[in-house]
């Protein structure tokens, strides 16, 4: 459920190091109040900082191939590409991976499909997913009982906020 590949690219840049903004700039830099040598400076620590040699690999499936093109262009532009794998896969398919963490943003039932429809993906993500120690899951939903439907009750939940949209971060991790 990878969709424009977000997680991927943002799970890769931690890997790796990279400064949250590197490729972009911002308004304070204009700012007459900071000498402009502490921005060049700090930029390049930041670029020095990127360590791109670890093990770190992401993985990506999406039912829908627009998408599963989308996240490889994505993964391009922001650099990451060797890191990043995308595979075209329906979630009733996906097999847990040792040791892997999984990260998904399933359909709400508000943007994408309706809410029967995303209760029945939720259903399934329970019985595939399967989360433990060894598999840990971190899902972000609107759903208020979407740990019913999961048919787990999550380790830890935070509430966040998606866009307007009040989610939940449910955390399966022991
Ligand atoms: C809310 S979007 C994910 C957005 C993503 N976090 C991003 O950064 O773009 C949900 C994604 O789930 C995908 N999807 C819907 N049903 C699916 C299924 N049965 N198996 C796999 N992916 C599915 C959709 O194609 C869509 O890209």
């Amino acid at each position: 459920m990878c969709g424009s590949g977000t997680f991927l690219i943002e799970s890769a840049y931690k890997a790796l190091g990279v400064a949250p903004g590197i490729r972009r700039s911002f308004a304070s830099e204009g700012w007459g109040v900071m000498d402009s040598l502490v921005w060049k400076t700090e930029r390049q620590a930041a670029i020095e900082a990127i360590d791109k040699s670890g093990s770190f690999k992401a993985l990506g499936f999406d039912i829908d191939d627009a998408c599963v093109e989308l996240s490889q262009t994505n993964a391009k532009k922001a650099g990451v590409f060797s890191k990043v794998t995308v595979k075209q896969q329906d979630i009733s398919r996906f097999k847990p991976i040792d040791g892997a963490v999984t990260i998904c943003n399933p359909p709400y039932g508000e943007r994408l499909l309706d809410i029967k429809s995303a209760e029945k993906i939720y259903k399934i993500m329970g019985e595939k997913l399967r989360p433990d120690k060894d598999h840990s899951c971190y899902i972000i939903s609107p759903h208020e009982e979407f740990e019913s439907f999961f048919g787990k009750k999550a380790d830890k939940r935070r509430k966040l906020y998606n866009g307007m949209i009040k989610c939940q971060l449910y955390m399966y991790f022991k």
